[in-house]
């Protein structure tokens, strides 16, 4: 049987201070009403000193190499997901790799916004089929608060910071990832941004210049995160001979309940199948997938052979779905 990359142990990481509702009701004019109706999310969490990107990506790293009984100098690359990181350079990777004292592994990061972490596992599977004994850690971690304009309740009550990682490794036990497909539409990079303070700005201009914040057409978003999700899952479906009904669990990028619901709706299936965490920790971009994946495993959620699905959407616009035999 060809050997498959298969996850084989799962970690995440949150900042410690919990950021609710309701103390965001003194900070932007906003109400917990508002956001709870329009998004699903109560809490999110933000990190302080000592809890930068590639902190709480390592922190997901160590119990991802612990679950798989791993050490670090096991792993051969490392991969992280990220629009936040503490530094331009070197890659947050490469800061990961030396709080992990990763030595043998080789680093880089992965731009694709909320959908970092599904490019991530995409990439490392194509290295895993060439040679399947390699061992990849594949993290997806954020610090959105730094992006955040706090002045700003269009965006600032949204999102949040954690990470979340996982290892991958071959197997030929006919467990692992049946298919992936990934997607970009660049021509839409206007609708979900993060300006860069200075490339965007030649002439330094104050009165143009309109900071390295998070700006979102969140209507439009809306609509191209459903329809591109339930796109390409129907894609990674169709590619494996599977229907909806065969899969156990799904996981989407966790933006928004209402998206998620239209995204069940859409795939004519119960939400029941779709896991849902955003209510505690908000939109955490490259994240999401890999804390709600994380979450899942340790909750017992996933059994060996089940059906998953992966989908997910961000900035670029990008996005894209997977299914793993677990
Ligand atoms: N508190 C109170 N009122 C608010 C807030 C807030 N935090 N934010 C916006 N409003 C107001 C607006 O100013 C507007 O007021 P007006 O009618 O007086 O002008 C009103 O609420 C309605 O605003 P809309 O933008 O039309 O609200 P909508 O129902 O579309 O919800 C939302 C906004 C939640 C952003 C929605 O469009 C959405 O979920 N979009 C998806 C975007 C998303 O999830 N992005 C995350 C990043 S992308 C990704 O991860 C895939």
């Amino acid at each position: 049987m060809t050997s498959r990359a298969t996850i084989i142990g799962t970690g995440s990481c949150l900042p410690r201070r919990i950021l609710s509702n309701q103390e965001l009701e003194t900070i932007v004019e906003t109400t917990d009403e508002w956001i709870t109706t329009r998004t699903g999310i109560k809490n999110r969490r933000i990190s302080r000193s000592g809890e930068e990107t590639s902190k709480l990506a390592a922190g997901a790293a160590r119990q991802a190499l612990e679950m798989a009984g791993l050490v670090a100098t096991d792993l051969d690359q490392i991969i992280v997901a990220t629009v936040t990181s503490e530094m331009t350079m070197p890659s947050c990777a490469c800061l990961v790799q030396k709080e992990l004292g990763a030595t043998r592994a080789f680093a880089y990061d992965v731009n694709a916004a909320c959908s970092g972490f599904v490019y991530g596992l995409d990439l490392a599977e194509k290295y895993i089929r060439a040679e399947p004994d390699l061992k990849i850690l594949v993290i997806g971690a954020e610090t959105m608060s730094t992006r955040l304009n706090w002045q700003d309740r269009n965006t600032c009550v949204l999102f949040g910071d954690g990470a979340g990682a996982c290892i991958m490794t071959g197997n030929n036990s006919g467990r692992g990832m049946l298919a992936s497909q990934l997607y970009s539409d660049g021509r839409l990079f206007d609708l979900l941004k993060i300006n860069c303070a200075v490339s965007m700005n030649p002439d330094l201009s104050l009165a143009d210049h309109d900071g390295s914040y998070i700006k979102m057409a969140g209507r439009d978003v809306f609509k191209y995160a459903v329809r591109s999700m339930e796109k390409a899952a129907s894609m990674v479906l169709d590619k494996t001979n599977l229907t909806i009904s065969d899969i156990k669990l799904i996981i989407p990028h966790q933006a928004n309940i209402r998206i998620l619901k239209s995204l069940a709706d859409h795939l004519g299936t119960p939400l029941e199948k779709v896991y849902i965490n955003l209510d505690k920790y908000g939109n955490t971009s490259a994240a999401s997938v890999p804390i709600a994946l994380d979450e899942a495993n340790r909750e017992g959620c996933l059994q060996e052979n089940d059906l998953l699905l992966l989908c997910c959407f961000g900035g670029g616009f990008t996005w894209g779905a997977m299914i793993f035999r677990w």
